[in-house]
C-alpha cells in the first residue's frame, strides 16, 4: 500500500472515498463541517434524521454528495472524548478499511482531524492510521494454491493541515516501518511448522543481513551450540529431526560501533508438541505459533533497521522444534546450562524457558544496556491476562516502566506481574540446581523466576505474549504483537540519544 500526506480543502479532494469523524451526539469535526457546508447540509441532515449519532465505532457510507469531489464519504463515529483511546482508534480505522476494501475504491483519504482528541498528537494519530490500515490489509496466502484477487485499493491518503505536513511525513515513515515489522512477524507466525523451521528462521535472518548495510548475521549450528555448553537449548532440539539453531543478528546504528547495544531475545519453538510430556491433540496446530516471540523480535529488528535508529541492537533467536522421539529429553533428565547451573526437566513441555536461558546467558557477552526477551511462554499468562495484555516481568522497574509506556503509546499494551523472591522456592529440585516447572500457582511468574536466575547481572525484562501473539477460531492467525511495543521502546531511546 502506498501512503501519502495530502492537504487542501476537504470538499475538493480527489479520492474514491473520504473518511470523516463525527463525535458523540452528532458533533461534527472540522472536516465534517467543511463537507457539510459544501453539500448544503448533507451531513447535518443525516445526523438530524437519526441515521448517525457519532457513536464510537459506528460507520455509515454516503455516496455522491453534491458539492463534494470524492465519490463516497464514510462517516466514522468517534464517540465522546472520554471514551476514546488508542485501541478504539485502531479498531475504528481497521473496520473502516475492512468496509472500504470490499468496494471499488482505489484511493482512500482519511480526514479524521484529531481523532485522539489531543491536539498535539498528529504524530501518534498519523502513525496509528498507517499501522492500523496496514494491519487491516494484511492477508495470508503464501501456502494457498491461488492468491486472493488483488484489492482495488492502492493509495491511502492522510489529510493534514499544510503546516503539519512535514511532521506527518516523519510519522508516516515510522508507521510504515513498524507496519512492515508487524507484517513480517505475522507472516513468519502464520507459516506452517513444516516450512518455518529453525533453518527457515535462520535463512530469514541472513536475508535481513543482505538487505541492510549495517546488519550482520551469524547462525550457530548444533555443534557450535554444544561447544558453548548450551545443554538446555540442545535438550529441547534433540528430539527433532530438524536441528536447533542460535541466530544472532547485529544492527549498528550508533555512530560508535562499540556503544553498548540493546538486546532482544526471542523464543523460536517452530513447533511445540510438548515433547515426551505430549500436549493434547485438539488445537495442537496452534503450536506452530510458538515461534511468535522470535517473529516479533525479528519484526522489531527489521523496523529499527528500516528507520535507521541511532543505536546498536543485538537480536538473538533460540530456534528449535520440540518433538517426542527416542532421542528426546525425558522427564527427570538433568541438563547443564551454558551458565553452569543444572536443570531438572520435570516437564518437557516447559521448553521455552530452556531455550531462552541459554540465549540469555549467551547475549551477556555483548554487555547489553538492557535485554528484553519475548516468548509465548505460558498458558497461565492467558488465564491471568486474557488476550489483551502482554505479561511483563522484570528485574529492573525502570525498564519495565519504559516498556509499559511504550506499549501504551503504541497501542500494544503490557501489564506487569510481580517477580518476588518468594516465588523462587517453587522451582526447588532434589536433583539439580532448579526444576524447569514450578507447579500450577502463578505459572507465568515462576517461568519468569526461572529466567531471572540467568539474568542476575543485567537489566532485563521478559514479555510473555502467549495470550496476544495470535487469534484462534475463525480469524486464526498471528497478530504481530509485540512489535509495536518493542519498536516504540527503541524509538523512545533513539529520541533521547538524539536530544
Ligand atoms: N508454548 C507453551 C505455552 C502456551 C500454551 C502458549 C498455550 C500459548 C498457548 C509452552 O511451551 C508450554 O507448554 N508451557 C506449559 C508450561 C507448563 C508445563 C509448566 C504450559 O503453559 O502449560
Ligand atoms: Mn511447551
Ligand atoms: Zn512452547
Amino acid at each position: 500500500m502506498d501512503f501519502e500526506i495530502v492537504n487542501g480543502s476537504i470538499e475538493s479532494i480527489e479520492a474514491d472515498c473520504i473518511v470523516i469523524a463525527i463525535a458523540a451526539d452528532g458533533e461534527l469535526s472540522d472536516s465534517a463541517k467543511a463537507i457539510d457546508q459544501a453539500s448544503s447540509g448533507a451531513i447535518s441532515d443525516v445526523v438530524a434524521s437519526g441515521d448517525f449519532s457519532g457513536k464510537q465505532g459506528a460507520l455509515l457510507l454516503l455516496r455522491s454528495l453534491p458539492g463534494v469531489n470524492a465519490k463516497r464519504v464514510l462517516l466514522a463515529g468517534v464517540g465522546a472524548q472520554s471514551e476514546r483511546s488508542i485501541i478504539k482508534q485502531q479498531q475504528l480505522i481497521k473496520s473502516a478499511v475492512d468496509t472500504i476494501k470490499t468496494l471499488g475504491v482505489k484511493t482512500l483519504c482519511f480526514a479524521l482531524d484529531r481523532i485522539s482528541g489531543n491536539s498535539d498528537d498528529i504524530y501518534r494519530d498519523t502513525r496509528t492510521l498507517v499501522e492500523a490500515s496496514s494491519a487491516a490489509l494484511y492477508h495470508y496466502d503464501t501456502t494457498k494454491s491461488k492468491p486472493a484477487p488483488e484489492l482495488t485499493l492502492e493509495h491511502i491518503h492522510i489529510h493534514l493541515p499544510e503546516a503539519d505536513t512535514e511532521f506527518g511525513e516523519g510519522a508516516l515513515l515510522d508507521g510504515v516501518a513498524i507496519a512492515n515489522g508487524v507484517s513480517t512477524a505475522r507472516e513468519l507466525g502464520n507459516l506452517p511448522g513444516n516450512i518455518c523451521t529453525p533453518l527457515y528462521l535462520a535463512e530469514h535472518a541472513k536475508n535481513l543481513a543482505d538487505e541492510f548495510d549495517n546488519v550482520s548475521c551469524e547462525v550457530l549450528d548444533e555443534k557450535q551450540i554444544e561447544e558453548l555448553g548450551m545443554g538446555a537449548l540442545l535438550s529441547v532440539g534433540k528430539g527433532s529431526a530438524i536441528p536447533p539453531r542460535l541466530i544472532v543478528l547485529k544492527y549498528q546504528g550508533a555512530e560508535d560501533p562499540n556503544d553498548a547495544p540493546y538486546a532482544l531475545v526471542g523464543k523460536g519453538i517452530t513447533f511445540d508438541t510438548g515433547g515426551i510430556s505430549l500436549k493434547p491433540g485438539p488445537e495442537m496446530d496452534e503450536m506452530k505459533f510458538d515461534m511468535c516471540g522470535a517473529a516479533s523480535v525479528l519484526g522489531a529488528f527489521e523496523s529499527v533497521a528500516e528507520m535507521n535508529l541511532p543505536l546498536n541492537l543485538v537480536t538473538i533467536v533460540a530456534a528449535a522444534e520440540n518433538m517426542p522421539s527416542g532421542e528426546a529429553s525425558k522427564p527427570g533428565d538433568v541438563v547443564t546450562t551454558m551458565s553452569g547451573q543444572t536443570v531438572e526437566i520435570l516437564n518437557t513441555d516447559a521448553e521455552g524457558r530452556l531455550v531462552l536461558c541459554d540465549a540469555l546467558t549467551y547475549v551477556q557477552q555483548f554487555n547489553p544496556q538492557a535485554v528484553i526477551d519475548v516468548a509465548t511462554l505460558t498458558g497461565a499468562c492467558i488465564i491471568a491476562l486474557g488476550h489483551q495484555a502482554t505479561g511483563l516481568l522484570a528485574n529492573d522497574n525502570e525498564l519495565a516502566a519504559k516498556l509499559l509506556d511504550a506499549g501504551e503509546f503504541a497501542g500494544d499494551r503490557g501489564w506487569q506481574l510481580p517477580l518476588w523472591d518468594e516465588y523462587q522456592p517453587q522451582l526447588d529440585s532434589n536433583f539439580a540446581d532448579m526444576a524447569n516447572i514450578g507447579g500450577r500457582p502463578a505459572g507465568t511468574i515462576t517461568a519468569a523466576c526461572f529466567l531471572s536466575r540467568f539474568t542476575k547481572e543485567i537489566s532485563w525484562a521478559h514479555l510473555d505474549i502467549a495470550g496476544v501473539a495470535w487469534n484462534s477460531g475463525k480469524a486464526k492467525g498471528a497478530t504481530g504483537r509485540c512489535v509495536p511495543m518493542l519498536t516504540q521502546y527503541l524509538l523512545d531511546i533513539a529520541e533521547q540519544i538524539e536530544a
